[in-house]
């Protein structure tokens, strides 16, 4: 089964039916919220609001763990995470979707591993790749199934939140290699693949970063909320289309 987790911008799926709402407990602590199963089109679907349904969960206190072992016991084998993000890259301007395929992690504090020290033996996973090759690929072609540009690949980088960053950086991360920036990627993916699961990931780009473009002095929040309710019309397309592969 797929699951999706919505971000900023993507608290509910306008064309998802919910059949049931289930509240799950984990030995890592409560997930950000319910699970609600259902369907869009005719196939089954768990969507979970990554920032909880009144989006009062900051990115930093998110319990990845919870979500991701609770979307793993209701037999979830795929996970596509919708997220928004600030554009490095001059050709990632606010309204712009990405497919990133590189993550580079730059949080500190947050619980990052299911390997605690316990019974178990430490597996320490690949994670060369961290988006799953198979789930990226269907998602490009839903995109292209659906008619919708997306940029196909990009580094991100996880930064710790929630206040956005410096000008100078930006010009670090840039430096670095990344392309796009946000807050919730990391440990996110790297947990999916600690059980096993497949991760994927379609980015929103709400606004240039820090010092870029049309933020080269302060980020403009006016037009950030305009921007996502547009293109997650776009987001929720490409998911349809994922679900009628
Ligand atoms: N930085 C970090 N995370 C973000 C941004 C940003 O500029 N925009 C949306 N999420």
């Amino acid at each position: 089964m797929l699951a999706i987790i919505g971000g900023s911008g993507l608290t509910q799926l306008a064309n998802f039916d919910v059949i049931r709402r289930e509240v799950v407990r984990t030995p890592y602590g409560e997930p950000s919220g319910a699970l609600m199963f259902g369907t869009l089109g005719d196939c089954p679907v768990v969507f979970l609001a990554r920032h909880g349904y009144g989006h009062t969960i900051p990115p930093h206190l998110v319990n990845y763990r919870a979500n991701m072992w609770a979307l793993k016991q209701a037999k979830v084998e795929q996970v596509v995470s919708v997220a928004s993000v600030g554009g490095i890259r001059d050709d990632l301007g606010p309204g712009v979707l990405v497919v990133p395929d590189q993550i580079i992690d730059y949080t500190s504090g947050r619980k990052t591993t299911y390997f605690e020290g316990g019974e178990d033996p430490v597996r320490h996973i690949d994670f060369t790749q961290p988006y799953d090759a198979t789930l990226r690929s269907r998602l490009l072609a839903a995109a292209a199934g659906a008619g919708i540009v997306v940029a196909d690949g990009a580094v991100y980088a996880t930064t710790q939140g929630p206040r956005l960053e410096t000008a100078a950086e930006i010009n670090r991360l840039q430096r670095d290699g990344a392309d796009v920036v946000g807050m919730t990627a990391m440990p996110e993916a790297a947990l999916a693949r600690e059980l096993d699961t497949a991760y994927a990931a379609i980015n929103v780009v709400a606004n240039f970063a820090a010092g870029r473009g049309n933020s080269a002095e302060a980020i403009c929040f006016d037009s950030i909320e305009a921007v996502l309710h547009e293109a997650m019309q776009r987001v929720r397309a490409i998911l349809a289309k994922l679900c009628e592969q």
